[in-house]
């Protein structure tokens, strides 16, 4: 990469896509040589914002909406107006942060680094159990319960649908186009529950070359290895980027088509000529592998860790939200003896305020009342653990009888 790209001060220096990086022709270098200066939220989201070729389509919590959030949407760059580089700090140019797809690995950033691993410790009477939650839970399970909850994010991409001269795109109920002829159809969400996983912070991932399964249902192009019984993996939270792409039917793997025209004269590109034969001979040729001349269209998909989008803190998931067991008349009195000074009912039913988003117009009208914000059986436990008993024990109580 060169310099300017995350340098440049002046929002005038430009990457058109089509020219692999090069600057554009028309603007005017020096003037923007003679203002570098800090990195910033702009110039490092002009390229993590368009992830997947557009604003916020791939990573589900990196969009334009970074630029100026309001302190709901992040609190750490809206509410405290941190850059990029305050997190993902710097040493000679190697940027901490490991991606969930390929990581390079030029160190990791975690919530802990700033915030201890014991973070909650104002004098609450919920600290002891979050602190210990926070030895399975991923912090952003409780602070960031819902992604794209800004702005829209794809969550659909199916490329066997392109190409459709007669198909006209129509607008979704959040104003998102759910076809291009190029790219074939969408689907956008807003504000939507996580996907959660056990994950050990290693990813399984299928690269370029590497054989799949045509007989799975879905090809998981990246996915987390993790486990409950493992200790030192956690729950963490996941966009799922679902799509449909093309393998290579007797090589069993992904085809890499040719997209973008070279130029006027390209025969090949599928964004000119709308055939995938050929965009894929064209493609798999630069990229040195064979195709055989026959594919398939197969379901994928790509687990993108959520790391962005904190929300205050008043707004994080608390206890009745995921345990339904605390829901009714008894909360911490199932196991604790009623208390004159606490108000148990009111600390365990606080949390995130569904209603007050729904009121900001954000698509939440179904979470509003939620007691189940987990699935707890589907990552493995045999279901509310305060009546089953958490990973690794139970409590010695009588109550789970109750
Ligand atoms: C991928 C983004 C990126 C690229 C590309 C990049 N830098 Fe940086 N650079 C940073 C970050 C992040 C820092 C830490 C301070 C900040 O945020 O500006 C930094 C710090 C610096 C500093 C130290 C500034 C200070 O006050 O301590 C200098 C000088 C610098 N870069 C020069 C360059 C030069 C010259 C190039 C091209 C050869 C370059 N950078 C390319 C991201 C980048
Ligand atoms: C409050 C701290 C914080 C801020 C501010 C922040 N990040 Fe991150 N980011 C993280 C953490 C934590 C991770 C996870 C990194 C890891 O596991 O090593 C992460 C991960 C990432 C990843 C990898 C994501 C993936 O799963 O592929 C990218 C890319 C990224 N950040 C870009 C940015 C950009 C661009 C900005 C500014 C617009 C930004 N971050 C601001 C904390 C932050
Ligand atoms: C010119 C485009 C560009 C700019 C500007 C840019 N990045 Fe990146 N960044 C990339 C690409 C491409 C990758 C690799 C993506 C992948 O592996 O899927 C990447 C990867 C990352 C990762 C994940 C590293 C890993 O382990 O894979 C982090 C974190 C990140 N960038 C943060 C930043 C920050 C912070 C800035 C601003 C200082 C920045 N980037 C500026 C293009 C850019
Ligand atoms: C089980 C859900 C949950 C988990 C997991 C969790 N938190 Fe919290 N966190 C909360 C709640 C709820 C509050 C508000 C506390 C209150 O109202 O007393 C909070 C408050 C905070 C605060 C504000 C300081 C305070 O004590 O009021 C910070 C900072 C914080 N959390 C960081 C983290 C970090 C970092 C992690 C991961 C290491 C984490 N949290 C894990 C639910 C959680
Ligand atoms: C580079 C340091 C840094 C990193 C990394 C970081 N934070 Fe923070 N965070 C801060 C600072 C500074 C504040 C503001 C002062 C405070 O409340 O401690 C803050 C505030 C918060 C708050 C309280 C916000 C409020 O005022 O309501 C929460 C919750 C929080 N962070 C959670 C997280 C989570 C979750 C992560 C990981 C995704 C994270 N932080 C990563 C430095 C960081
Ligand atoms: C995001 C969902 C979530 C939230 C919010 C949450 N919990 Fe939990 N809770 C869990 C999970 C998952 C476990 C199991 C942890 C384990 O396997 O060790 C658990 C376990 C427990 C246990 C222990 C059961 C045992 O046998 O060790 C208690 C007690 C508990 N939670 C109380 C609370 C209280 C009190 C709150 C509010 C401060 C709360 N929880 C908020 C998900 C949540
Ligand atoms: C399922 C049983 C259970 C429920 C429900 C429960 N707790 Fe606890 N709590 C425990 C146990 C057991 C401990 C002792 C330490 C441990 O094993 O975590 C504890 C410890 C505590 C402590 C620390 C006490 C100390 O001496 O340090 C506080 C404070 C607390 N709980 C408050 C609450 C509040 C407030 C609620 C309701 C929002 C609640 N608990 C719900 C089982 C429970």
């Amino acid at each position: 990469m060169d310099c300017l790209v995350c340098h440049d001060t002046t929002g005038k220096y430009k990457k058109p896509g089509p020219d692999a990086g090069m600057p554009a022709k028309d603007i005017d270098l020096k003037f923007i040589a003679q203002n570098v200066g800090h990195s910033s939220r702009a110039s490092c989201g002009s390229c993590h914002f368009n992830g997947g070729g557009g604003d916020a389509v791939k990573h589900a919590d990196l969009s334009r909406q970074l630029l100026e959030p309001s302190r709901n949407c992040d609190v750490h760059m809206g509410g405290y107006d941190f850059t990029c580089a305050e997190c993902h700090e710097t040493r000679n140019h190697k940027i901490a942060g490991r991606s969930s797809s390929v990581p390079v690995a030029e160190g990791e950033v975690t919530c802990q680094q700033c915030h201890s691993k014991d973070p909650h410790y104002c004098g609450s009477v919920l600290d002891h159990h979050l602190n210990k939650h926070a030895k399975t839970l991923d912090c952003n399970v409780c602070h960031a319960p819902v992604y794209a909850k800004c702005k829209p994010t794809k969550t659909w991409w199916d490329w066997s649908k392109a190409g459709d001269k007669k198909r006209k795109p129509k607008k979704d109920k959040y104003g998102k186009p759910d076809y291009n002829k190029k790219k074939g159809e969408f689907k956008w969400d807003e504000s939507v529950v996580p996907t959660y996983a056990w994950d050990s912070g290693f990813m399984k991932r299928v690269l370029m070359g590497d054989k799949v399964d045509l007989n799975a249902d879905v090809i998981n192009i990246t996915e987390p290895v993790g486990s409950m019984n493992d200790p030192g993996s956690k729950i963490v939270p996941f966009k799922i980027m679902k799509a449909v792409q093309a393998i290579d039917a007797d090589h069993d793997y992904v085809l890499v088509p040719h997209l973008w025209p070279r130029d006027k004269d390209d025969t090949t590109a599928y964004w000119k000529n709308f055939d995938w034969e050929k965009a894929f001979q064209d493609g798999m040729k630069a990229v040195g592998l064979d195709y055989s001349g026959s594919y398939k269209w197969k379901e994928t998909w790509m687990y993108w860790r959520l790391d962005h989008e904190v929300m205050p803190k008043e707004m994080a998931l608390s206890c009745v939200q995921c345990h339904d067991s605390l829901a009714g008349d008894k909360t911490c009195n199932r196991c604790h003896q009623d208390n004159r000074e606490v108000d148990f009912k009111r600390v365990a039913h606080k949390g995130t305020d569904f209603s007050y988003m729904k009121s900001q117009g954000r698509d939440v009208d179904e979470l509003i009342n939620k007691t189940d914000y987990i699935d707890f059986k589907a990552l493995g436990y045999k279901g509310d653990p305060i009546i089953h008993g958490g990973r690794f024990k139970k409590l010695p109580m009588g109550y789970q009888k109750q």
